[in-house]
């Protein structure tokens, strides 16, 4: 049977939640992850260093019992956090970095940043600390066709933001496009992306295959297969500014069946799995493990993990869902379907 061993990897985009979701999904990625970038958009987001303090109490209270398991935190910026907030942040140790979610953007955005010129002397003082920058990088024009944003605000956003603060280091995160994949590899060293197994694995048509899968529609929105290829082509490549972030995001069964649904996909319970399909369809294995255990570390300046992982070319099929609350469950990518990796 065919296997690959890698240093254990990290999760560089996550979503875990709080209270019971948390203790619901938590495990999920500390079975595989060593550390994570965890997502501050909760209700009410977490903006300030003593938030994210706590937040990590929590989290390290809900991990399961023989979790070997760092959450790397991260502050959510918004119009009114302060330079000292900033200083704050990166002198507690436990906040790796800041998110950027234009207002509006996604779930959980609406705190999030209206005009991104304003923060600029937030910016500069990242730049001077070398707090990286986490983008959400889409404009939230409605006018913009929503499939264009991502590329809008690499234009609009992004690069008057590079331009301007030029020690500034910046991830922009879960990218889909071509035009993405293109802007990253043509910058400097401050300036790195993650890519989610969903958006390696799958192109719109997912989203509408024989019908509306609402458990496919996550945001930046699944593009043209062409972006697709342009994603796999660049891990094929083994740039060493791509690396993994899986950007799970749970949401309840309802609030995703529903007229109105929410944006994310739930991969945390097969996230290695999944990438490892992904390499392996672009023929690219031998790329895997510094993509998700090499370039991340060594983007944010953190050691690299010691201990290994095993994946196993061995099918097993995904439950229907997963308990997320006493009373809702989250419906995984590829339920009742079968991946062809195991951990
Ligand atoms: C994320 C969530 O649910 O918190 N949703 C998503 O579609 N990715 C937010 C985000 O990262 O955009
Ligand atoms: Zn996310």
């Amino acid at each position: 049977m065919q296997s690959i061993t890698l240093t254990r990897p990290d999760d560089w985009h996550c979503h875990i939640r709080d209270g019971d979701e948390m203790a619901s999904v938590i495990g999920h990625s500390t079975r595989q992850f060593a550390r994570a970038i965890i997502m501050p958009n909760l209700k009410p987001a977490v903006t300030t260093t003593d938030e994210a303090g706590a937040y990590r109490q929590r989290i390290l209270s809900c991990l399961p019992g023989n979790a070997d398991f760092e959450p790397l935190m991260t502050l959510y910026l918004t119009d009114n956090t302060t330079s000292d907030e900033i200083k704050k942040a990166h002198d507690s140790g436990f906040i790796h970095a800041v998110k950027l979610y234009p207002s509006g953007a996604t779930t959980h955005s609406d705190a999030g940043v209206g005009q991104i010129k304003k923060t600029w002397p937030v910016l500069a003082k990242m730049a001077e600390l070398g707090m990286p920058l986490l983008v959400h990088g889409e404009v939230t024009d409605p006018d913009v066709d929503i499939f264009d944003r991502e590329k809008i605000f690499i234009e609009q956003q992004l690069i008057p933001v590079l331009d301007n603060i030029p020690d500034l280091r910046v991830v922009l995160e879960h990218i889909t496009t071509r035009e993405a994949v293109e802007f990253i590899s043509a910058e400097s060293e401050r300036v790195a992306a993650t890519i989610t197994a969903h958006h390696l694995l799958m192109n719109r048509n997912a989203m509408f295959n024989g019908g509306l899968h609402p458990h496919h529609y996550c945001l930046p929105v699944l593009k043209r297969e062409q972006h697709r290829q342009a994603l796999i082509e660049i891990i094929q490549s083994g740039h060493p500014r791509f690396f993994l972030g899986t950007d799970s995001a749970p949401h309840a069964r309802n609030t995703k069946e529903s007229s109105c649904g929410c944006a994310g996909i739930f991969t945390a319970h097969a996230a290695m799995e999944l990438y490892a399909e992904a390499f392996e369809q672009a023929q690219a294995l031998d790329k895997l493990e510094a993509f998700a255990s090499f370039n991340g570390p060594d983007f944010y300046g953190l050691p690299r993990n010691t201990k290994r992982i095993t994946l196993t070319k061995e099918s097993w099929q995904v439950p229907p869902d997963y308990p997320l609350t006493k009373t809702q469950s989250v419906i995984p990518l590829r339920a009742n379907e079968e991946i062809s990796w195991k951990l």
